[in-house]
């Protein structure tokens, strides 16, 4: 591939974890994804949770109201795991077809989380019905100990849960969701010699493109920068270069996940800001700008179009999208419900966009 191209046309991509939120904000969120991507798989942390198949289903009814006239885009819906969840609602999400996985939130570990596990053994009944049922669990991997420091919540998450989870449900789907360490990188790599009945992997990693341009400084360079601040945080530059092997490796246990966190701007800018970056509206911008930095471009339509739709067992696009490299400057503000919100990057001038009308 010529080293600096100026068009990049590739199969239509996929995020595989996004938060659209409810209500007024799909007026917003839904057009922002349904520009860019064919499908996304949509976090179930509303208030209330998302916790049963009816509630995933009218939901699904409300997003798919609020697409732009003419928009094939598809919401994939999750359900939030409880500690109430019962080994028969996985059976009900498998039958209705539009539930493609089961998210776990350790409690208290981030935005509306509330209604988390409080012990993993408390649902070992529900992750063996969805071992059963080929259900993907969805892992918010993080410790909520506060005796751990918050940049290690990753790495303790996996030693004293995952490698349990791992060990007692072989062959139980899971992505890690939205990796952010050397630690993560490594375990889901060492992790890849058993496959589903499709060949697929069984354990696989979402990658969000802020964790790929930023380490923690951004959070601090020059002031406090709370629309840099989302979970799991940004961690240091060695973490972010491994990253950035992982998602311009070309292995297919790692693929886009926006982890795009809406939040109005007076909720970041605020006392106790609240955490998530917006990067939903740019999305594909962004990401492109991280593959070149390792001018792994040609490796974006492995990672973007085709490792999670094979992951979940699903068909890969039919369609087609291109980048331009035309200059795209974000906004320092968009319309957001009845407030505003701050893209991650605004101001800043980003070197991709995607093809208008394409
Ligand atoms: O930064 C985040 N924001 N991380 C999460 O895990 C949740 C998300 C949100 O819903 O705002
Ligand atoms: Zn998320």
């Amino acid at each position: 591939m010529n080293p600096s191209p100026q068009r990049l046309t590739f199969t239509t991509p996929d995020d595989w974890h996004l938060h659209l939120r409810d209500d007024a904000a799909l007026a917003f969120t839904v057009p922002w994804t349904a520009a860019q991507f064919g499908r996304a798989i949509v976090m179930p942390n509303l208030k209330p949770p998302v916790v049963t198949t009816a509630q995933a289903l009218d939901y699904r009814d409300r997003i798919l109201a609020a697409r732009p006239a003419g928009s094939g885009f598809m919401p994939l819906m999750t359900l939030y795991l409880t500690d109430g969840t019962l080994p028969d609602d996985i059976a009900r999400a498998r039958a209705s077809g539009a539930v493609v996985g089961v998210k776990l939130y350790p409690a208290g570990a981030t935005t509306n989380s509330d209604s988390g596990v409080t012990d993993l053994r408390r649902v070992y009944p529900v992750l063996a019905a969805m071992q059963q049922e080929n259900m993907p669990l969805l892992l918010h991997g993080e410790v909520t100990d506060p005796d751990v420091d918050m940049f290690d919540r990753e790495a303790v998450f996996i030693e004293r849960h995952l490698v349990a989870i791992r060990r007692d449900f072989p062959m139980l789907k899971i992505v890690l969701e939205h990796i952010t360490t050397v630690q993560a990188v490594a375990y889901v790599r060492a992790q890849q010699q058993g496959t589903d009945a499709r060949g697929a992997p069984l354990l696989a990693a979402t990658i969000t493109a802020h964790h790929l341009l930023y380490n923690r400084n951004a959070m601090f360079s020059g002031g406090l920068r709370p629309h840099n601040f989302c979970l799991p945080v940004l961690k240091r530059e060695v973490h972010r270069q491994a990253l950035l092997d992982a998602a311009t490796s070309g292995e297919a246990c790692f693929f886009l996940g926006t982890d795009s966190a809406p939040h109005a701007r007076e909720s970041k800018e605020a006392a106790c800001g609240c955490a998530g970056c917006l990067t939903a509206p740019h999305a594909l911008a962004l990401y492109a700008e991280a593959f070149e930095q390792r001018g792994a471009l040609d490796r974006l339509e492995g990672f973007a179009s085709q490792f999670g739709a094979d992951f979940y067992g699903l068909p890969r696009n039919a369609g087609r999208v291109t980048l331009v490299r035309v200059p795209l400057e974000v906004p320092d503000r968009l319309p957001y419900a009845q407030a505003d919100i701050v893209p991650l990057d605004a101001g800043r001038t980003l070197a991709w966009r995607l093809e208008a009308g394409a």
